[in-house]
């Protein structure tokens, strides 16, 4: 049976968002409750699926609903809540130079990064709403970095805790001190970070799905990404060769080699740009077949 989690990512243009709504439709029509999201700030699925789409959970299909996160509104609600809990907890020395520092990381593209990463943790928390989630991811960079970034901001939220155990007055009890909350709301951070790990490198929870071309560029770039999603320790359940051209054979002959002991699923070029479920449908059998969909 498919994972519950599955993202897809590749190079820029491989055809992510394509296959990722063919598997999410293809898993829906298997009577799954299937959740599309995209993580990508340029947004494609409302015109892959020619309807208006947003930050809420909209019903496409039976079984099938989509989501668009929106990445401003994830970095608005994120800078808040960080400038909200170090106003609450900060020592007063710290505290005008601690809301600088958000200031200006909030300036970073980081900064939106990390909030479409808490987003989605949040969204991946809510697993028992659907059988599945499949992420439509941006292009490969910033998809691994996203997988990594748990990491780097339970580090950032433990140096907060930490400082905050410190900074607390002495003479007062621990139930009326008034930073008590921020403190259970970074505990609560580190501890949906610190899940969402553990779903993301658990093979039976979570698959990442890479997309190629048949191209040396994009295959390279496939090849890099395996070795980063290994390191992060998350499982490949499959790579798609999509839009090809060539004869099957000569594909698997070109591509196999460079990806030694990985399940390939070729998808030839359809003969129009597919758009709307009826395509979308065509495309399913192959990962069906592949047993992408199952
Ligand atoms: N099997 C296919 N046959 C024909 N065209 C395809 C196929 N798969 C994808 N395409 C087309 O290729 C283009 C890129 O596909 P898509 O938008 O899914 O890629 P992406 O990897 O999500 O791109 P981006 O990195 O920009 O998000 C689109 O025009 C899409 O319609
Ligand atoms: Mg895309």
């Amino acid at each position: 049976m498919t994972t519950p989690i599955l993202f897809f990512g590749g190079k820029g243009g491989v055809g992510k968002t394509t296959l990722a709504a063919a598997t999410a439709l293809g898993l829906a029509q298997l009577g799954r409750r299937t959740l599309l999201i995209s993580t990508d700030p340029a947004h494609s699925l409302s015109d892959l699926l020619d309807q208006p789409l947003g930050d809420q959970a909209t019903n496409v299909a039976a079984n099938l609903w989509v989501r668009e996160l929106d990445p401003d509104a994830a970095r608005e609600h994120y800078l808040a809540a960080v400038k909200d809990n170090i106003r609450r907890f900060a020592a007063p020395e710290f505290l005008r130079e601690a809301e600088r520092q958000v200031e200006l990381a909030g300036m970073h593209p980081g900064a939106t990064e990390s909030a479409l990463f808490e987003a989605l943790c949040r969204q991946l928390d809510e697993l028992e709403q659907w059988d599945h989630i499949i992420v439509d991811t941006a292009p490969t960079g910033h998809t691994l970095h996203l997988l990594t970034l748990p990491e780097s901001m339970q580090a950032w939220t433990q140096a907060l805790l930490a400082h905050q155990l410190d900074a607390r007055p002495g003479n007062l009890p621990e139930r009326d001190d008034p930073r008590r909350r921020a403190r259970d709301l970074l505990q609560a951070r580190q501890d949906l970070f610190q899940r969402t790990r553990t779903r993301l490198q658990d093979p039976r929870l979570t698959g990442f799905v890479l997309v190629v071309n048949d191209d040396r560029l994009s295959v390279s770039e496939g090849v890099r990404a395996r070795e980063t999603l290994e390191r992060a320790r998350v499982s490949i359940p499959a790579l798609i060769i999509n839009r090809t051209v060539r004869p099957e054979s000569q594909v698997r002959e070109a591509v196999e080699s460079r990806f030694p002991k990985l399940t390939q699923v070729v998808v030839p070029a359809a003969e129009t740009t597919p758009q709307g479920l009826a395509d979308l449908k065509r495309l399913a059998v192959y990962l069906q077949d592949a047993g992408l969909i199952h």
